[in-house]
């Protein structure tokens, strides 16, 4: 028999182990004091990955207004933030031409001890390396390390060398400097077989930089992944990722983190709502403080809504990284 039918049965044990008991874990359903704020600084992308809900985006493409991004940073940093990040829903912050300035305004307050970003690496030649090792403390790379080929099948854009040297670039001088800025490496679905990518010379090299461990990451890449609440078909070698039930049981997402949108709306989550108009969005940099948001009613609804009536928000009902 097939050792995965075998395996199923301890799996779905495991599963509802863990489930269960996350329900009952100490403050699993209490907001942290302060969010862990992402902020969009563009949405602007040149990529079309296969996955990807950048084609389909009707929102206008552009950046933060500067005004409002220094605004809504400073009062969070005044009322007790910590935490901020540039993650976008669609975009590449490299793409962003004031993101150094933007990265210097927000490490000038000392309580912001960490900063980074998810991003192609395809730009980071246009940035001052040795600036960008001082301001940002990580970045998560998103790419594939078996030729050009089939980076371009799964990004749209010929753009393998550009990121293959940026990374290696950017890996050599971390391990220069003996420098604790952190590169995680996210290696993107393709049909190929793990054998295929591992043996690519590619993979070889950058695993070596990366002082090893990407073969795992190869063999457990995301072939599950979210179709962005069905706007996008995704390949057949791409599965969805399971719908887990989230009946009377708000996502974990709901009680840690705000999202701020390139066009200043302020969101509960930054996942799914690609065109930063959804049933999510709580208000807007220009007209709200953040950490008014964070502790105001209109989120206090939606977070009771699900658990006591179980409503829950249009955006959250077929999304796959929902958070048990
Ligand atoms: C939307 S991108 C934005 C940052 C940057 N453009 C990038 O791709 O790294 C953030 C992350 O979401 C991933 N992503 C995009 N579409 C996805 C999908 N349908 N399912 C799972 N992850 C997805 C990307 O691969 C990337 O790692
Ligand atoms: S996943 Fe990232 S790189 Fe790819 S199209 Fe979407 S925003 Fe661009
Ligand atoms: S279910 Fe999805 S969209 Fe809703 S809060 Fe969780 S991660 Fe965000």
């Amino acid at each position: 028999m097939d050792s995965r039918v075998l395996h199923f049965p301890a799996k779905l044990a495991a599963f509802v182990g863990r489930y269960v008991a996350r329900y009952f874990e100490k403050g699993r359903f209490t907001p942290t004091p302060t969010p862990y704020l992402s902020i969009e600084t563009t949405n602007i992308c040149n990529s079309d990955c296969v996955f990807c809900a950048n084609s389909v985006m009707k929102r206008k493409k552009g950046y933060i207004d500067d005004g409002d991004f220094e605004a809504a940073v400073e009062d969070f940093a005044k009322n007790g933030g910590t935490k901020i990040d540039f993650n976008v829903t669609i975009g590449d912050p490299l793409l962003d031409k004031r993101l150094m300035q933007r990265a210097r305004y927000v490490r000038q307050f000392p309580q912001f001890k960490t900063l980074g970003f998810v991003t192609t690496l395809q730009w980071l030649h246009k940035k001052d390396l040795d600036e960008f090792l001082e301001l940002f403390t990580w970045v998560s790379v998103s790419i594939t390390l078996s030729g050009r080929d089939s980076y371009r099948k799964f990004f749209g854009v010929d753009k393998y060398n550009d990121a293959l040297s940026n990374l290696k670039m950017l890996l050599k001088a971390v391990h220069e400097r003996k420098s604790s800025f952190e590169v995680v490496i996210s290696i993107k679905p393709t049909p190929e077989s793990v054998q295929e990518i591992c043996s690519h010379p590619d993979f070889i090299e950058i695993n070596e930089l990366y002082g090893g461990g990407l073969e795992a990451e190869v063999r457990e890449r995301a072939f599950y992944a979210d179709d962005w609440l069905g706007a996008v078909k995704l390949p057949d070698y791409i599965k969805r990722r399971p719908l887990y039930p989230r009946a009377f049981r708000p996502c974990s997402i709901l009680y840690g983190k705000l999202m701020v949108f390139s066009n200043g709306k302020v969101s509960a989550c930054s996942c799914r709502d690609f065109e930063a108009s959804g049933d999510l969005i709580i208000g807007d940099i220009r007209t709200d403080k953040i950490m008014d948001l964070w502790r105001g009613d209109r989120l206090k609804a939606i977070r009771k809504d699900w658990r006591l009536r179980n409503k829950v928000p249009d955006t959250c009902r077929s999304c796959r990284h929902y958070v048990y």
